[in-house]
């Protein structure tokens, strides 16, 4: 598709409900016998396929704008399903409801597109083998599909190797069914939603240097009426693009501002950029008004160590962020960018060079230049929905770019062209 966003940005906005929060609002709500509500839902395909498996086990969804009414039997009276559980191109999906399937009384199959197909799995299946799961994965046990049969699942000590929310929360909703408790210690904390939500759908844990969830938690949820901040990853995108274009100011409001999520707004005051986060309140999380302006003088930073989690999926916007800066920037300790949806170390790098821009890849992140030689030259998506809207924020300096794969924003962003023009930009 042929792209060329003009600037300037300005007004009010909001941003679709966040994403790692819809997932988990989905799967606690379907749980829970009863009645739930999720306001402000994402209604992307990522967080759709979540969906989508659980009417498969027998819940009702009812959708009013972006409002989910949830109507479940309750986890017991979940039926066995009698196709593959299609988890896209969602990772959340497919590692989360790994675990949380390990618990049930039947056979499932879990399987998504050939983005998923890519990544690794051995760091799900090992934890939940050790709790006792009977899952297999394909390629010796490291890639999709898995295939999950019923276990009596005890409790684990486990120390995360990498940072992974999705592996952290995988092994807490095995824990759930778990017979003992479930203790986790994570070197650096990755997203903690599944611990802020969790006993909201009335199940208590510890959490701290350790995370400790009682044996048999599953007994205690029940339904809630969840209200899901706006995403800060999507809210990055117009962060970015109010940045680097002339005359753009913009005020978002509504946005999820949790800490282990919020190293854009850190990095964006390092580099110098005018940011004021304002009307802070706490709703299920921390929800603030974000306002960014146009900054011309941003300064280069390095990125490294524990913030590279609070930010790891803005990576790709910042990235281009850190192209307008006056100097080189460096981001390391970013390994885990490897396995997303695409490599992005390559993609972010590959695609932006081919516009012109300079940027070399590393073994743990990249290295950012200032300064573009004019190039006209197609770029691709490659079937990421964060490398295709990074790359469509870079039109506003690159000028009209011919973008493969676009469509790949409704993973996670639906409405974000609509969202660019309510501001003001010409497409
Ligand atoms: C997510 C965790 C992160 C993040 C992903 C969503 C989640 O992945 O990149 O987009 O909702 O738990 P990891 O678990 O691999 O860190």
């Amino acid at each position: 598709m042929r792209i060329n966003l003009t600037g300037p940005l300005t007004g009010q906005t909001q941003v679709p409900g966040d994403k790692s929060m819809t997932h988990r609002a989905v799967i606690f709500s379907s749980l829970a016998a009863g009645r739930s509500t999720i306001e402000g839902a994402l209604l992307g395909e990522d967080c759709m396929r979540t969906v989508d498996i659980f009417r498969q086990l027998g819940v009702t969804f009812d959708r009013t704008g972006t409002t989910l009414t949830v109507d479940s039997p309750g986890f017991a009276q979940f039926t066995e399903p009698s196709q593959v559980l299609y988890t896209g191109n969602s990772g959340t999906t497919t590692r989360l409801l790994a675990g949380l399937l390990s618990g049930l009384p039947f056979r499932t199959v879990l399987s998504g597109d050939a983005s998923i197909g890519r990544r690794p799995m051995k760091r799900v299946i090992d934890p939940l083998k050790e709790m006792n799961a009977h899952i297999s994965g394909s390629h010796d046990n490291t890639r999709t599909p898995l295939i999950i049969e019923p276990a009596a699942l005890e409790g684990i000590h486990y120390v995360m190797p990498v940072a992974s929310a999705q592996v952290k929360s995988a092994i807490l909703l095995a824990g759930l069914h778990a017979e003992t408790e479930v203790t986790i210690t994570e070197k650096t904390a990755s997203r903690n939603h599944t611990e802020t939500m969790l006993p909201l759908y009335g199940v208590a844990l510890e959490t701290g240097e350790t995370i400790t969830l009682p044996a048999r938690g599953i007994e205690r949820i029940r339904p809630c009426d969840f209200k899901v901040p706006g995403d800060i990853s999507s809210a990055a995108f117009l962060m970015v693009a109010a940045l680097i274009t002339p005359h753009s100011a913009v005020t978002i409001q509504g946005v999820g501002i949790n800490k282990t999520r919020d190293g854009i707004i850190e990095v964006i005051r390092m580099m110098g950029g005018d940011i004021k986060v304002i009307n802070q309140t706490a709703e299920s999380e921390p929800v603030a008004t974000i306002e960014v302006r146009y900054t011309p003088d941003l300064k280069p930073v390095t990125l490294d160590g524990a913030l590279i989690a609070r930010l790891i999926d803005e990576i790709p916007v910042i990235a281009l962020l850190m192209t307008q800066a006056g100097g080189i920037s460096i981001i390391r300790d970013a390994e885990e960018l490897k396995v997303k949806e695409t490599n992005r170390i390559d993609t972010v790098v590959n695609e932006l060079n081919k516009l012109g821009f300079n940027l070399t890849a590393t073994a743990d992140g990249m290295e950012i230049r200032p300064g573009r030689r004019q190039m006209k030259t197609g770029v691709d998506s490659h079937g990421d929905h964060r490398i295709g809207m990074m790359l469509a924020v870079a039109t506003l300096i690159t000028g009209e770019t011919e973008i493969a794969g676009l469509d790949s924003i409704n993973v996670s962003f639906p409405g974000f062209m609509e969202q660019f023009k309510q501001l003001g930009v010409k497409e």
